[in-house]
């Protein structure tokens, strides 16, 4: 268990699956109750909080639409009272070429996986200020550092959750809120299983192991390396850290 975590509240948003899934079973086994908030119900994960022992709220919600948002900061509220850790990790990456790109799918892709953090944070900011303590994680991405094809609109939202984490930081450290980022490498997760490899791969296991070459240490990625970096940031032992961009890619980039 990280220090200061016992009895907090954590609301892990793209918790349905994946890497928000690994986050919400990781913050419940270091004694946190967990509201997952997906656009799926989000019943597995609801069964691994619980498991753990804590108690676990699935909350439907689209972290893109402001009513939704509400809806859910409703809910949170009346279920648990309040919310100490918002981590911001529902996100899509479809990959398009630029030149096909419209402006209509660039605008749901920023608004996804950018506007979301701006919304959910507006929601859970003023109670973690009222408390003088908070915690913020997003999720970047290492393709920031990349060179990758196919993804500018992400890439773009990706950028954006950066310089978001950097001046929020910088409003919230007088309250006792840190806001960090952890920017992982081509990770396995049902998002990127179901992806279509990129051009001259059979499949995405040789694109996963083609980008594991590429980092430091040579295997593949999984939630699993990320969740001890998640516990980290939003325990008592980071309270002085805040601002920052963590890399958790087997060092395929470096800054
Ligand atoms: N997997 C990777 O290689 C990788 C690498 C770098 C960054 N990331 C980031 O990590 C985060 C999680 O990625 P993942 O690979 O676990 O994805 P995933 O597709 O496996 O899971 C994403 C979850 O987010 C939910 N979601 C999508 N849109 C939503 C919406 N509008 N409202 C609420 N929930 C929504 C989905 O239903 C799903 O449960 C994303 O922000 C992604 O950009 C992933």
């Amino acid at each position: 268990m990280g220090r200061g975590h016992k009895d907090k509240v954590a609301v892990v948003t793209g918790a349905g699956k994946g890497i928000g899934q690994a986050f919400a079973r990781r913050l419940a086994e270091d004694g946190v109750d967990v509201a997952i908030a997906d656009l799926e119900p989000g019943n597995e994960t609801v069964s691994m909080v619980e498991a753990a022992g804590r108690r676990a709220l699935a909350c439907r919600c689209d972290v893109a639409s402001e009513q939704s948002v509400a809806a859910l900061k409703s809910d949170v509220e009346k279920a648990f009272g309040r919310c100490d850790i918002l981590i911001n990790c529902a996100g899509v990456y479809p990959q398009q070429a630029f030149d096909t790109m419209t402006f209509q799918e660039w605008r749901r892709i920023l608004s996804i996986n950018l506007d979301s953090a701006f919304l959910t944070s507006a929601a859970f900011v003023p109670g973690m200020k009222q408390r003088q303590w908070g915690r913020i994680v997003n999720m970047a991405s290492s393709t920031l550092g990349s060179v990758v094809t196919g993804f500018v609109h992400y890439v773009a939202s990706k950028g954006g959750i950066v310089g978001f984490t950097r001046a929020l930081a910088s409003e919230l450290g007088p309250h006792g809120i840190t806001v960090n980022a952890i920017s992982p490498g081509l990770t396995r997760s049902p998002g990127t299983l179901s992806r279509k490899p990129r051009a001259g791969m059979k499949d995405m296991d040789e694109e996963f192991q083609f980008a594991a070459n590429a980092q430091a240490i040579r295997r593949v990625e999984v939630p699993d390396d990320l969740v001890g970096t998640l516990s980290f940031l939003t325990s008592d032992d980071a309270a002085f850290i805040t601002g920052q961009t963590i890399n958790v890619d087997g060092g395929r980039v470096r800054s």
